[in-house]
């Protein structure tokens, strides 16, 4: 459904987007993450037809979209950064407005208005002038403009930001069931965000992608994925670090926190093997020495982890060592 190749936008001597390509099939959510400044926003922008590539090509259900760019945008909907909408027009007006730009008309148009002031949750606010609405509502409102001819393809510009945890979670769930039927992008810089909605997911680091992978798959690449993490109570912490250190299975054991009452310790595998055998080995070895466990898990490894060590800049990885 959207297919981009090696695209590439300068202003003057800054490469905003280096680069870039992928593609993203129907039934698929791809989360478009990175730094501020990392390119997402101007990546959209082409892939909307917004603005031209300075170089690189961008397909939209198989237009080219500078050279064919009517039907390409046809097919999409897209929710700009900071959700933009003409403040002096009611919600009902700036969503019939969307529809009839979009070659709605009469019982169509009156359908695609109720529909998605429906899914939105806009019934409230219907008759407000959208300079009067709170950001959760401008910003639906303007997720509403986006959806309204019921598009194929979704590219969303940080649809999250600004809103409620509750709204931020009913517009998770809306993404996640709209993306059964349609190829969604969306951008966030919100980790947990991604592993609720996305099926992939995309690290873009100045202009470039660092990383493209299942949540599952970036989290793999986390240093935390595999490793145990074990409270003990009443035992020193360094008894604790020296045993579980030695386990074969091990390649290190260390404390993160020693409170009077436990200690809570993470051991790290040998390799990456993640089959619980060395939270077992863990537990045999409590068992065997009498002490009493608190908790005992084995991590799935970090989005949050994985995208700092990749984004961020070398200098500053060094000093964090
Ligand atoms: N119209 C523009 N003129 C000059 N520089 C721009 C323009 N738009 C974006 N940039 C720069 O391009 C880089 C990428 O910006 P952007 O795509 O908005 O990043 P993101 O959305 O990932 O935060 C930033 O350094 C930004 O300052
Ligand atoms: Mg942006």
């Amino acid at each position: 459904m959207i297919k981009v190749e090696n695209l590439v936008k300068t202003f003057g001597p800054k490469r905003a987007v280096d680069g870039v390509s992928f593609s993203v099939e129907r039934g698929e959510v791809l989360g478009f993450l990175g730094p501020n400044g990392a390119g997402k926003s101007t990546s959209m922008r082409m892939i909307t037809g917004f603005i031209p590539p300075t170089e690189g090509k961008v397909f939209v259900g198989g237009y080219d979209m500078v050279e064919n760019p009517i039907p390409a945008k046809r097919m999409i909907g897209y929710l700009p950064e900071n959700a933009p909408a003409y403040t002096d027009m009611t919600v009902n007006g700036f969503l019939n407005f969307a529809a009839e730009l979009r070659g709605l008309r009469g019982e169509d148009r009156k359908k695609a208005v109720n529909r998605v002031v429906e899914m939105c949750f806009l019934e409230g606010v219907i008759h407000q002038s959208v300079d009067t609405l709170s950001k959760g509502y401008r910003h639906r409102t303007c997720f509403a403009q986006s959806i309204i001819h019921d598009p194929d393809i979704l590219v969303l510009d940080e649809p999250t930001d600004g809103l409620d945890p509750n709204q931020k979670h009913e517009v998770r769930n809306l993404i996640r069931r709209m993306g059964e039927k349609k190829a969604i992008i969306f951008s966030t810089h919100i980790l947990e965000e991604v592993e609720a909605v996305c099926s992939r997911a995309i690290i873009i680091d100045r202009g470039k992608i660092v990383a493209n992978g299942t949540p599952e798959e970036l989290k793999q690449r986390s240093d935390y994925a595999g490793a145990v993490s074990v409270r003990v109570l009443g035992v020193p912490g360094e008894t604790v670090r020296q045993r579980l250190g030695a386990i074969p299975l091990a390649r290190k054991a260390a404390i993160v926190r020693e409170a009077p009452e436990y200690v809570h310790a993470r051991v790290y595998p040998q390799g990456n093997q993640r089959n619980g055998e060395l939270a077992r080995s863990i537990a045999e070895v409590s068992l065997k020495e009498g002490w009493k466990i608190e908790e005992l898990h084995t991590e799935e490894g970090r989005l949050d982890e994985v995208f700092r060590a990749i984004t961020l800049p070398d200098t500053v990885k060094e000093n964090n060592r």
